[in-house]
């Protein structure tokens, strides 16, 4: 019997401080209405902590894991990072968060995928779980947007939102875990989806942070049609490979970018809404903090057995879906 990696918990962290839409409607030229027809958010959450960044809120998910999966924090082997907001450029925050918590004999690193993040380090993860490397693995997602969003550009400042997830993966000879993945990249589409200046290419100066070149810049338009083809397509190979059908399929846990982009994807693939896990309407986009914000709340309706598909597009362009055959029932751990 070959072993698998399954999700053994799962922990979210979100901001108490609420961003309305009415909010923003008092620093840019928007409205609720509009906010809420194009993209299905109502509402997000800002992290105003002093002195926190994305790693403590990384940290947060983690303790809480910890303590629900009764794991003492010298049992983890690995712990993965999925960001684009690490709270610096280097060291990762995988580390930092090990530190924070006194994780002490694991080792970690960061991955950053933009959207795709958790999905891919969720893959990741599970490879050092199969292979027997690690018994342990924390994946943790954390994005810390506001900290690099323009709040006078309209086109972004609405979608996005602060938050992390966190899950366990333990290897199990049991028929569930981490099935299958099927990922797709394409690097032209970084036109579409970058921020101007901060990385090698274009260092911080005092011009850059003049025009504003730290912050998100996206042509949404272009990566909405990506965005709906990359994440149908991945889910279409996944089932189809996998032996899966509408019928068999419980839940579709897509990335919360817009609500139009999910509606879009799950009818394509034929999956009734009431079996796609949605929260953009409270949280936004928290880029690596969406897919286990939604596994964290929707864990009480999940049930040993059930099928479901993880699905990502975001900046690279990077996109994939994934089948995880859930290893307990919500609400039992
Ligand atoms: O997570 C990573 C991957 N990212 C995504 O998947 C995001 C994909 N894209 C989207 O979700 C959507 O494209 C957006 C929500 C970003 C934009 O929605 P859209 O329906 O594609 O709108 P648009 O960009 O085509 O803009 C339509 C109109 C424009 O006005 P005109 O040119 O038609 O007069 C915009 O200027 O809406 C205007 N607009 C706004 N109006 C009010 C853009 N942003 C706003 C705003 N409030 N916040």
């Amino acid at each position: 019997m070959s072993i698998r990696a399954a999700i053994k918990g799962v922990m979210g962290y979100v901001p108490e401080d609420i961003l309305t839409n009415s909010d923003l409607e008092k620093l840019v030229d928007t409205n609720d209405e509009w906010i809420r027809t194009r993209t299905g958010i109502k509402e997000r959450r800002i992290l105003k902590k002093d002195g926190w960044a994305s790693s403590d809120m990384g940290a947060e998910a983690v303790k809480g894991l910890l303590k629900k999966t009764n794991t003492d924090p010298s049992e983890i082997d690995l712990l993965i990072c999925a960001t684009v907001t690490a709270d610096l450029v280097f060291p990762d925050n995988a580390n930092t968060i090990c530190d924070k918590l006194g994780i002490n004999s694991a080792f970690g690193f960061d991955i950053n995928a933009a959207c795709s993040g958790f999905l891919y380090a969720l893959t990741t993860g599970a490879r050092f779980v199969e292979s027997g490397t690690c018994k342990k693995v924390i994946v943790v997602g954390t994005d810390y947007m506001s900290s690099i969003i323009d709040y006078t550009d309209r086109a972004t400042c609405v979608l996005f939102g602060d938050g992390a997830g966190a899950v366990l993966l333990e290897p199990t000879s049991e028929e569930v875990g981490i099935v299958d993945s099927s990922f797709g990249g394409d690097g032209s589409g970084r036109a579409f989806l970058h921020m101007k200046a901060g990385g090698s290419r274009r260092p911080a100066t005092l011009e850059t942070v003049m025009n504003r070149e730290h912050f998100v810049y996206q042509e949404g338009r272009s990566v909405f049609k990506y965005a709906v083809r990359g994440m149908a397509e991945s889910i279409g190979e996944v089932m189809g490979r996998n032996g899966l059908d509408e019928k068999k399929l419980n839940w579709v846990v897509p990335h919360q970018a817009n609500l139009r982009i999910i509606q879009s994807v799950s009818k394509m693939v034929g999956v009734s809404p009431d079996r796609v896990m949605v929260n953009i309407h409270k949280y936004g986009n928290t880029t690596s903090g969406t897919l286990p914000l939604c596994l964290w709340d929707y864990e009480n309706q999940l049930r040993k057995g059930d099928n479901l598909i993880l699905v990502a597009f975001g900046g690279g362009f990077t996109w994939g879906a994934t089948y995880v055959k859930w290893a307990y029932d919500g609400g039992d751990e």
